[in-house]
């Protein structure tokens, strides 16, 4: 499964890229906005220190508006991946984008309806938001299954599901046991994947025992 990160914060961004483990990041206009930068400067960077797909989302709600949006999006970089809501303007958006070889994200699916349409579209990735569903006690989780589910009968559907609101490492977990594709996940949580009281309990056992046998390796 890939690992994109969700955000817009670039030293955040930088950090957990030198993992090695970043595959992509998405960034929505409520992060941008956090940020406090230009949308262009902000996508720049985060598109130069990370190679993989970096989606970046129109603000217009025409179709029209979204294209020209969009082309100034993609010009950008090249690993920019248009980001479109999923609505019926952002679909003829994501259609038209798909046919000119432009990387497509339709953000804001809550349905598997509306995942078959965006695949249908031509979407390089659809983003489910399991998070939100779970706020208003609907299953999330369920609809991931549900997607792929669907994406598997038609295997001509190229598109990606990106499991997206990510909240907790649960949902990380559950989205790679269903096979998920993608799952874009804010800082903490991908930092809170790494720990275990048990890994910080071993080592601080080994080190103790190291240091009391007076040996050093290098
Ligand atoms: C996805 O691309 C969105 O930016 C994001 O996952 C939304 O998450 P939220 O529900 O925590 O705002």
């Amino acid at each position: 499964m890939k690992f994109f990160v969700d955000t817009a914060d670039t030293a955040e961004i930088k950090a957990l890229a030198a993992t090695g483990l970043l595959d992509g990041v998405t960034t929505n206009p409520s992060l941008v906005a956090k940020s406090g930068r230009g949308m262009a400067d902000v996508i720049a960077e985060i598109c130069r220190l990370v190679p993989g797909p970096v989606s970046a989302e129109v603000a217009a709600t025409d179709t029209e508006g979204m294209l020209r949006e969009a082309r100034l999006l993609a010009a950008i970089a090249p690993n920019v991946t248009v980001k479109v809501p999923m609505t019926e303007a952002g679909l003829a958006a994501c259609r038209a984008l798909s046919l000119q070889g432009v990387m497509t994200n339709v953000t804001l699916c809550f349905s598997a309806g509306q995942a078959l349409l965006a695949a249908k579209a031509g979407a390089s990735f659809v983003s489910p938001f399991v998070g939100r569903l779970d706020d208003i006690g609907a299953d999330g989780m369920g609809l991931i299954a549900e997607i792929l589910e669907i994406y598997r009968n038609y295997p001509a559907l190229k598109t990606e599901v990106l499991v997206a609101s990510v909240r907790h490492p649960g949902h990380v977990i559950t989205a790679a046991r269903l096979g998920a594709h993608v799952a874009t996940v804010p800082p903490g949580v991908l930092r809170q994947l790494f720990v275990h009281p048990l890994t910080e309990k071993g080592l601080a056992v080994f080190l103790a025992d190291w240091a009391k046998g007076g040996q050093s390796i290098g």
